[in-house]
């Protein structure tokens, strides 16, 4: 039987961190904030975002929730992100993904008006562009959550060979980049690849972000591969699983994340640290205030 990489207990180093830094702003006069802007009513995205409110409560970190209509014009969208660019108690602004079919086209412009430091998605240009050539920045928070949790849990990435399964911009190809930068042997696998199970089964890391339920089974990993499940499928009203058979692979595996209880914890995690982080940069520039 696989260890069980608890994404609760992981979660809660990171969450600490984020609540030290909280507290050491708030003796410099500042109050970490995050703007989250949610466009329509997607039930996913709402569970998601009430959980970052929760999580942000928690460690004293000021929230607020911008729930626009689902008709809201592309411009009225750039406009509320203007608006929070331009107040300097805001330090983090989410715009919660994805955007309603008729403002979907224009993700890319909406994501891309967001002031780069205030980016605590890691989502902007300039900060993928960072994320690529090595520079430090803000990271996308799932991922990133991911990389911590391995470094926490001791699991070696230096030289490992890497899988991952799925090539988003939210998780896929800044994972890579991650686990690149950390000297693993990275392979990025896709709806087009050949001979997946082949490849999957070199992995000594292995990233299941796909979407798909149950997509890797025990039969394509190599016993004590290290997987992360990043997928989050709704099976049943009350059932979620993730992109692994966690039943049969647990029992190959060296390590696995379970779904629920697993990346989806250390995605919010990481996220309270990204706004700790951005605060901080932005108290920084203007000298400490
Ligand atoms: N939707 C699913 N995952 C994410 C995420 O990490 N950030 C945002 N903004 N939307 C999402």
């Amino acid at each position: 039987m696989a260890r069980i990489l608890n994404g609760k207990e992981f979660a809660a180093r990171m969450k600490e961190n984020a609540a030290q830094g909280v507290r050491a702003l708030r003796t410099c006069g500042v109050h970490p904030r995050l703007a989250v802007i949610i466009v329509g009513n997607d039930p996913a995205s709402e569970v998601y975002v009430r959980n970052k409110q929760k999580t942000c409560e928690e460690l004293g970190i000021l929230s607020d929730h911008i729930a626009l209509p689902e008709e809201t014009t592309c411009a009225e969208l750039l406009a509320c992100i203007d608006e929070l660019n331009a107040d300097e108690e805001v330090h983090g602004i989410l715009v919660q993904l994805p955007l309603p079919a008729a403002l979907a086209a224009r993700e890319e412009e909406v994501l891309s008006r967001i002031d780069p430091r205030k980016d605590v998605d890691g989502f902007h240009p300039v900060n993928v562009g960072h994320l690529f050539i090595g520079v430090p920045g803000l990271r996308p928070c799932t991922p990133a959550g991911c990389v911590r949790m391995l470094e926490y849990a001791d699991i070696t990435i230096e030289g490992a060979n890497a899988v991952i399964i799925g090539r988003s911009n939210i998780v896929g190809k800044p994972m890579a980049h991650l686990l690149l930068e950390r000297h693993a042997t990275v392979t990025l696998c896709h709806s087009r690849t050949k001979n997946l199970a082949e490849i999957v089964r070199t992995a000594d890391i292995l990233v299941a972000a796909v979407g798909r339920p149950r997509f890797v089974t025990a039969d394509m990993v190599k016993p004590g591969v290290t997987v992360i499940d990043v997928g989050i499928n709704r099976i049943a009203p009350k059932q979620l699983v993730g992109d692994v058979d966690f039943d049969a692979v647990s029992k190959v595996a060296g390590a696995i994340t379970p779904v629920p209880g697993g990346v989806g914890l250390l995605t919010v995690a990481m996220l309270m640290e990204n706004v700790v982080q951005a605060a901080k940069v932005q108290t920084e520039e203007r000298g400490g205030r």
